[in-house]
């Protein structure tokens, strides 16, 4: 198959890289961050979590986060919901998508959000109900789908059942998420396979962590299978709370250069993406993840 000629980049650093944070991040850095992105023209961000504080206390402030930030227009504001709870809280945020997260895997759904797969899509239903009639837009994400910390492999067919579940749902986006970054291309493909004879390509976006540095070759080949979106995180931020050892999200600068390179259009400025890595990496006290980031950086500064 073709390469797309146009690829959305869903930037997940605000949500998925700073939940892991252990520090106090301040509300204004969380704020500034998103601004910033949406500036360099991100198309789809993920602005927070409406879950357990206790679970995740980083995402406790969320409420403050989007009522802090202003609102480009045509950018889709996304937030995770787990429960009626976490929805009611986004609608009274004016979230434009709520995420329902589910797994492929039993373990890690237990441990992620304290129920069975199935007590899940049960939990989702209500969720996926309430979305609709709210007219806000739903988006389902499955983890472990290349791979579970507590049980290993994890086979292309269990991840196609959560997907189909999700399609009946009305998800307008599904997302296979290699939550710990174990996935390798030939398995991404053989994955991105089997979603795509249950859901439409062009609704499955790739989730890769860069625990083992493969997700660059995993994007390029779900890109094979069709799939033209994809998740990452300005300067790798990140990390998985319930999966120890994983690390960030592929870092939203290499994404972009790598499309780039290739003649993919995302409407993204790239500069501006290098500098925002190189601004939370400061702010954060931690090194920039990102290896096109930094030669960026380093070749504008020798210029
Ligand atoms: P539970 O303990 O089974 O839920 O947790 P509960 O209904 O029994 O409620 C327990 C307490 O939590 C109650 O408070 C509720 O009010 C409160 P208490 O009465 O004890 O004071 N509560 C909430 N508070 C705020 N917002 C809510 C909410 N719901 C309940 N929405 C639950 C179940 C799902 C709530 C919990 O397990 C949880 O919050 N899990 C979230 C875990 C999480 O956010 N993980 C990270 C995001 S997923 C991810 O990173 C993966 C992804 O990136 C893809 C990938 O890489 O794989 C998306
Ligand atoms: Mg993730």
């Amino acid at each position: 198959m073709a390469y797309p000629e146009y690829v959305k980049l869903v930037e997940v650093g605000p949500r998925d890289g700073l939940q892991n944070e252990k520090g106090d991040v301040p509300l204004a850095v969380k704020i500034e961050l998103i601004e910033r992105l949406v500036a360099a023209g991100v198309p789809h961000i993920e602005a927070g979590s409406f879950v357990s504080p206790r679970w995740v206390p980083q995402m406790a402030d969320s409420a403050a986060v989007m009522a802090g930030i202003s609102r480009r227009p045509g950018t889709l504001y996304s937030v995770l919901t787990p429960n009626l709870k976490g929805f009611e809280a986004a609608v009274a945020a004016g979230a434009d998508e709520v995420l329902i997260f589910g797994s492929a895997s039993e373990s890690f759904s237990q441990r992620n959000i304290n129920c069975s797969i199935a007590e899940s899509l049960e939990r989702f239903a209500p969720v996926a109900e309430a979305a609709h009639a709210a007219g806000i837009r739903l988006r389902g994400s499955i983890s472990c789908s290349l791979g579970c910390p507590y049980e290993g492999e994890v086979a292309p067919a269990a991840v196609a059942r959560v997907a189909e579940r999700f399609l009946a749902l009305g998800c307008a986006e599904i997302d296979v998420a290699d939550t710990i970054g174990v996935g390798t291309a030939g398995q991404v493909a053989r994955v991105m396979a089997a979603v795509g004879e249950v859901v439409p390509i062009a609704r499955v976006a790739g989730h890769f962590h860069d625990t083992y540095g493969q997700s660059l070759a995993n994007i390029v080949a779900a890109m094979q299978e069709g799939v033209a979106i994809f998740h990452a995180s300005v300067a790798g931020l990140g990390g998985c709370p319930y999966a120890r050892g994983a690390t960030g999200n592929v870092a939203s600068e290499d994404v972009l250069y790598l499309l780039h390179g290739m003649g993919i259009r995302t409407g993204i400025d790239l500069d501006a993406m290098a500098d925002t890595g190189r601004w939370i990496s400061e702010r954060l006290g931690r090194t920039n993840d990102s290896r096109a980031g930094r030669a960026l950086l380093a070749r504008r500064e020798a210029a």
